[in-house]
């Protein structure tokens, strides 16, 4: 794989950088006025650690929705990580990196004939369902595909609902799903379910798999022999958060239901994965003070109107789409500075396009840099360049070490190198400093180059 064009340049982070400083290095030393992103791979390297420590039992599908840049993919695919696609597009996108079909779920309730038909000439088997009309299609199009049937169980609090569009009831629908797969003779090896995205109530993964227990019990009574248990996503990803708690319920929970090791099991993580991997860094391009009558004192205010350049039709699609709450963050520091009631506004004609409407800011002044971190999930796949505003450029940045184990899969030379605080170690790949023990490459398929990475 080539880094892609957009991603063009890789910075690497020594022990005297990290995303913020490379951010400050290329506002100052590049003639840079658009908004940018800064992806830290090392990010992702982390996150993966965390699951395969924490789910051993579970095996990570990406949800390829959530954030489909190339290096992401890329990046899961060397540490092994397997993917959920919607759509023919994702699959085929997938499969152009060398992932291998029986790695991929189409993990889309209702898909269009024409994509279940690409999944069949392609060889994607496992794909989801939750209607009758599924069922038939399936009959028709890929009657060799294997079935897994999705069950509605929401968490009570959550980012973004799901169960209002996907999902059979576990009990007043799937049994007679299940009659219908039986009676057309088709394949059903398991139940999938997601309880929504950005879950806030670790217990709902109980009640779902338990849920789940019930649906494999109830299919062997119709001479199915399920193998299958996908937990879909809901797993949260920005910085601070944690998988602690949903990992301790949903390892018990698979203890308790599903002891048999035989019964494969996987989950749908998008958000997981890319959420803090992304910092998004935007430039205040006009100001406007609109002065205002404090209701309770009378006296006057002055309300600041920042105008940046990505707004809610780019990247900040997030706040209408995903529900997201953005924080601005002034990239330079001022200590002790005055705060002052504040909105930002995105760059296009659209009074909608407002990224937030009140937010504590000191002073800024036009050129001033706003950086948004947390921008990974659900961000750049659905950005438009409406009113002709691009859409922000990558920069991608990792530490030597990651680089080092990355660099025989990204293919990359000293030629993507172009800026910035390279070591001059860079070429030693015996560097005796490395926090990673470093295999041969390549790594051959099947190995996850986790097996060479030090845990933290
Ligand atoms: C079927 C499916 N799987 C996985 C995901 C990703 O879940 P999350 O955003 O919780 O990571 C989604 C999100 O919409 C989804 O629809």
């Amino acid at each position: 794989m080539k880094i892609p064009s957009s991603d063009a340049r890789v910075h690497l982070l020594n022990e005297q950088s990290d995303v913020w400083s490379i951010i400050r290095e290329i506002v100052n030393k590049t003639n840079q006025e658009d908004a940018f992103y800064v992806m830290d791979v090392g990010e992702i390297v982390k996150k993966h650690n965390q699951w395969v420590s924490q789910l051993p039992r579970v095996t990570p599908h990406y949800a390829v929705k959530c954030n489909d840049g190339l290096t992401v993919l890329e990046t899961l695919n060397a540490l092994g990580t397997n993917f959920d696609c919607a759509s023919k597009g994702e699959i085929n996108k997938v499969l152009g990196l060398g992932v291998e079909p029986e790695r991929i779920i189409f993990a889309n309730p209702a898909k269009p004939s024409s994509h279940i038909k690409y999944a069949a000439s392609v060889g994607v088997q496992n794909m989801t369902f939750d209607s009758e009309t599924e069922l038939h299609k399936v009959k028709n199009l890929f009657p060799e595909a294997k079935m897994v049937i999705r069950i509605r169980c929401d968490a009570t609090e959550v980012q973004c609902q799901l169960g209002n569009k996907f999902g059979c009831d576990p009990i007043t629908e799937a049994p007679e799903l299940l009659r219908i797969a039986k009676s057309l003779d088709i394949d059903v090896v398991g139940v999938s379910f997601h309880v929504g995205s950005g879950c806030r109530e670790p217990p709902v993964f109980r009640r779902a798999i338990s849920a789940a227990r019930d649906i494999f019990d109830y299919a062997e009574t119709l001479g199915y022999n399920f193998n299958l248990l996908d937990i879909g996503g809901g797993f949260p990803g920005g910085q601070g958060t944690t998988i602690d708690k949903i990992a301790e319920i949903v390892n018990l929970a698979l203890d308790t239901y599903f002891p048999d090791p035989s019964v494969h099991v996987i989950a749908e993580p998008g958000r997981f994965y890319v959420s803090s991997a992304y910092t998004l860094v935007c430039n205040i391009h006009s100001i406007r003070n609109v002065i205002h009558t404090d209701k309770e004192t009378g006296s006057a205010l002055t309300h600041r109107m920042y105008y940046i350049n990505d707004g809610v039709y780019g990247s900040f699609n997030c706040i209408l789409y995903d529900h997201q709450v953005v924080v601005p963050q002034p990239l330079d520091e001022r200590p002790g500075a005055k705060y002052y009631e504040s909105s930002v506004w995105g760059p296009t004609c659209d009074g909608l396009d407002q990224v937030i409407e009140n937010a504590m800011l000191p002073d800024m002044k036009i050129g001033d840099w706003l950086v948004f971190e947390d921008m990974g999930a659900y961000t750049l796949p659905v950005a438009s360049p409406f009113n002709g505003f691009p859409i922000p450029m990558v920069h991608i940045v990792m530490e030597e070490s990651i680089r080092l184990l990355l660099e025989d899969m990204f293919e990359l030379t000293d030629s993507h190198f172009e800026m910035l605080t390279i070591p001059s170690n860079l070429n030693n790949k015996d560097d005796s400093t490395s926090k990673y023990t470093l295999p041969t490459f390549p790594i051959t398929v099947g190995d996850s180059i986790l097996d060479y990475v030090a845990m933290e």
